[in-house]
């Protein structure tokens, strides 16, 4: 039996339409690439189209040549298709990530957000499922912040935001009932913990259904 994601009891993975699942993020250091790899396999797993999307780079490469990590994520990414509000548009559910900066999104995620405008006005972002995830690194570093920040653009858009609470018994270990988050340490070099991988799977797995109950 697959987790639980109705809060309720296991469902039947018969009934699952097939939903289209867009996962728009920005990475700087590679924490967000690696949970929103874990949640596109989660999507698809759960019997969803998925569109990885990360959103592109703003600084030039060399301010950040002496950030090994930056650096890695940027090579491994920058030939990949880069978000559009179009990827937005076409999705039934979106899940999107972000870093923590000062306790907000970060700069590149907001710059992409306030071009949506044009799709606002002509309400192609309304009445989708909406999550999100981000990544901090100390554990008290804004992470509820980030994520309720972000969920109030998204009110802004009409968007159905789901989430994740604590409807599964893995969600008290994880414990953000905001979102998926993953602490990244004095280093910034923490791995993804198992109780935060199976978070990432509730939540692709809790979007992709109640987009799949949404008949509009
Ligand atoms: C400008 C800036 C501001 C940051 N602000 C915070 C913060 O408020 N709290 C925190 O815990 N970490 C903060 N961090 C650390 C990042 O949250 C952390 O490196 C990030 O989650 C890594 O995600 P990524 O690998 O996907 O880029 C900040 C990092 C930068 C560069």
């Amino acid at each position: 039996m697959g987790i639980d994601v109705t809060g309720r009891h296991a469902r039947s993975d018969e009934r699952q339409p097939m939903t289209k699942l867009a996962i728009v993020y920005y990475s700087s250091t590679g924490h967000g690439t690696k949970m929103a790899q874990r949640l596109s396999m989660a999507g698809e797993n759960a019997g969803a189209e998925v569109r990885l999307r990360h959103i592109a780079e703003t600084r030039d490469p060399s301010t950040f040549a002496n950030n090994p990590a930056w650096s890695a994520n940027y090579e491994a990414t920058k030939d990949e298709p880069a978000a559009t509000g179009d990827d937005l548009v076409w999705a039934d559910a979106v899940i999107l990530g972000s870093p923590t900066r000062f306790g907000a999104t970060a700069g590149p995620f907001q710059a992409f957000m306030d071009g949506l405008g044009g799709l606002w006005a002509e309400g192609k972002l309304a009445n989708k499922v909406y999550a999100a995830y981000t990544s901090s690194q100390t554990l008290h570093g804004g992470q509820e912040t980030t994520l309720t920040a972000l969920y109030t653009s998204l009110m802004h858009f009409g968007g159905v935001i789901v989430p994740p609470g604590y409807t599964d018994a893995l969600k008290f270990a994880d414990g953000n009932p905001y979102g998926v988050s993953h602490v990244t340490g004095p280093d910034n070099t923490n791995e993804l913990e198992e109780t935060t991988l199976v978070a990432l799977d509730h939540l692709a797995q809790r979007v992709v259904w109640v987009a799949g109950k949404l008949e509009w």
